[in-house]
């Protein structure tokens, strides 16, 4: 493959097996082919700052997030913090999800985004975190995760997943969704409402004195039977006053060894299962940040903070605006 061609391709592409456009010498189906169709990493635009009244958290001058090992279980007083502040993450998230339409690029999306945030006294957790310089995450198609904003306008037929997180009160709340741009092919559609359907799944496995695994089984159970692939690279997080704490994973898939830890009432954390089209491998772009899937197919997530109660769980993120099609209080 000519990785330095500036030839633009034509408008009549040739067959498998002919020569590629790009003059290489080489088989269609053996140089540009594979490329085609997937998405392209646009300009990304320089930092946004957050204005000094919004209370920051501890890595946003720096970069670097402290790990502490924070309680698994929160007191009353925290969860009413975190209620707050998935609450404010679930308005953004809604009202971003308005902006996806043909044409907007996903860098308007996070300019939106960042205003939002502000404009509810929140930081947007992702920016600077490790390093990640965005309000928010703009996953398009093949993206599984941490796609970060720039200038490629959405294309009518994209899905595009935005993963918003609040800090407010020294707590973080953190939801995402898949979003149709246009006109969507069967296919992508019914992957967009599997995923959805999965984290239902999984939040329906939450309830105390259970191993934390049963989540990740109800998930994969789901998956498997409409012959969809797991990724298993990035997982769920415990959540609180740390955007992602240290010892606390939730796999979406089953593995006897890990996820041994017993759920208990008042422990907060995500369910994000990424679901595909193909295989559940992934591969990173140049940037470190974008994860794809490693057959270029397309892949859909959907992500709530949920809390453990005495007899089951609570949706922090949830509510009558949550973008879910499958959420128990729209089925
Ligand atoms: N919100 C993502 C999650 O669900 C994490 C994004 S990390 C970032 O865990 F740095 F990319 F923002
Ligand atoms: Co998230
Ligand atoms: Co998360």
């Amino acid at each position: 493959m000519d990785g330095m061609s500036t030839v633009a391709p034509p408008q009549t592409l040739p067959q498998a097996n002919d020569a590629c456009w790009c003059g290489s010498g080489r088989k269609y189906k053996r140089c540009h082919r594979p490329l085609e169709g997937r998405v392209v990493q646009g300009e990304i635009s320089p930092y946004r700052p957050v204005p000094a009244h919004i209370e920051r958290p501890p890595y946003a001058d720096t970069g670097k997030a402290v790990r502490w090992n924070e309680p698994l279980v929160k007191s009353p007083e925290i969860i009413e913090r975190m209620r707050h502040a998935s609450t404010m993450a679930l308005e953004v998230l809604t009202l971003a999800g308005t902006m996806v339409a043909p044409g907007v690029t996903t860098d308007e999306i996070d300019v939106y985004v960042h205003d939002l945030c502000i404009e509810r006294n929140c930081y947007p957790s992702p920016l600077n975190y490790g390093g990640y310089r965005k309000s928010v995450c703009t996953s398009v198609n093949e993206v599984i995760c941490h796609g970060i904003p720039d200038s490629r306008p959405l294309q009518d037929g994209d899905i595009v997943n935005l993963d918003v997180t609040t800090y407010i009160g020294g707590v973080h709340g953190d939801t995402n969704a898949t979003f149709f741009v246009g006109d969507v092919d069967p296919a992508s559609r019914r992957l967009v409402e599997v995923t959805d359907e999965c984290m239902w799944k999984g939040i329906e496995a939450v309830r105390p004195d259970r191993p934390i695994s049963d989540i990740g089984k109800a998930i994969e159970d789901h998956a498997k039977k409409h012959h969809l692939g797991v990724v298993k690279a990035f997982v769920g997080h415990g959540i609180g006053e740390q955007f992602h704490h240290p010892n606390l994973q939730i796999l979406h898939y089953y593995d006897s060894r890990g996820n041994t830890v017993i759920m208990r009432p008042g422990m907060t954390f995500t369910i994000e299962p990424m679901i595909t089209l193909g295989t559940w491998q992934h591969k990173m772009w140049d940037d470190d940040w974008t994860a794809v899937t490693a057959d270029g197919k397309r892949t859909a997530q959907f992500e709530h903070t949920i809390l453990v109660t005495d007899d089951g769980y609570d949706v922090l993120t949830g509510g009558e605006g949550a973008v879910s099609p499958f959420a128990p209080w729209k089925r």
